[in-house]
């Protein structure tokens, strides 16, 4: 029963949980007509004090889509969080007026806080370089519907996979299926955190670290590119050296298998040349449409409102 509760971490909800919400998101996918009423009176409230297109707009189109209402700040500037107001205070003033609460904030951790002041579902659109499960979601949905399955497949996850939260979160749900083996691909000062190398170890997951793209592009069934994550690094000189460590193009295309699928979060800074976008292979722009579907099948979810 999804009905009621938060969302903060992929691992909140089980394998048949995620399910659930992405044959939901399937059947919207599919008869986007017969949903849009569902949420006629309710409200999202949308709480961004970070920047974000894809997350923001597609939580907003997702709720109008389902006939809802959104309210929200895309920039905390413009709210009392200018005024020194608190987490605590700004979340139980808009769980007064909203009815489901979505929130991207900078501090690693802060849905955990946040929940306990939330009086309705909460939704983690990203905290840090933490987690980012409703990203998951869309990933898991796309891999699905590239792939028809979930387990028996080589992941190659390439570029910032330190300050990458999409990343964390990825690795976190793939971790619970069988049979899958993970390709790291970064520059060492950029490798993923010892706490998710911890995991996957009692997990006994299968995972190499590997710095060339190129020598590992052929074992792949799934390359999810990342952008070095700018934002996060203390230093900007350090940044500069390693913001163009992978730049996939046809070339390097040449050793990959015919139905790999490349994924992407997005935004894209340097990471994919454009001529990839034509590919057959390039995965990233359907990947973002599917970011609406599964955020309209987990907004229904978390409200228990069901199709007509
Ligand atoms: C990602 C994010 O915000 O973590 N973007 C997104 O939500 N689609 C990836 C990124 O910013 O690099």
């Amino acid at each position: 029963m999804l009905k009621g509760r938060n969302f903060i971490d992929p691992t909140d909800f089980t394998i048949e949980e995620l399910d659930e919400v992405m044959n939901l998101a399937q059947d919207i996918k599919e008869d986007q007509d017969s949903y849009i009423d569902v949420c006629r009176g309710k409200i999202l409230a949308t709480l961004f004090y970070e920047p974000s297109t894809r997350t923001r707009f597609s939580f907003e189109a997702a709720m109008l889509r389902l006939g809802g209402k959104v309210v929200g700040f895309s920039e905390p500037g413009s709210s009392s969080v200018q005024k020194g107001e608190s987490l605590r205070d700004t979340i139980r003033t808009v769980g007064c007026y909203s009815d489901i609460i979505t929130m991207r904030h900078p501090k690693e951790g802060a849905p955990n806080y946040a929940i306990d002041y939330s009086y309705v579902p909460f939704i983690n659109a990203g905290d840090g370089g933490h987690q980012h499960p409703t990203q998951t979601l869309t990933d898991l949905f796309t891999i699905r519907e590239s792939k028809g399955r979930l387990d028996d497949m080589v992941i190659g996850l390439c570029g910032d996979l330190k300050f990458g939260r999409t990343v964390h979160s990825l690795l976190k749900a793939m971790s619970e299926h069988k049979n899958i083996r993970f390709v790291l691909i970064s520059p060492e000062e950029l490798q993923i955190p010892k706490y998710i190398k911890n995991m996957m170890d009692k997990k006994g997951i299968e995972y190499k670290e590997v710095e060339r793209l190129e020598d590992v592009i052929d074992e792949l069934d799934i390359l999810y590119m990342t952008r070095v994550q700018k934002e996060r690094f203390f230093n900007e000189a350090d940044y500069i050296r390693l913001k163009d460590s992978y730049i996939l193009d046809e070339e390097k295309l040449k050793n990959a298998k015919s139905d790999l699928a490349i994924l992407h979060p997005l935004p894209r800074v340097n990471e994919i040349a454009y001529e990839v976008d034509d590919d057959p292979r390039a995965w990233y722009f359907k990947q973002v449409k599917n970011g609406m579907y599964v955020r309209m099948a987990l907004i229904m979810k978390l409200l228990g409102v069901e199709k007509c």
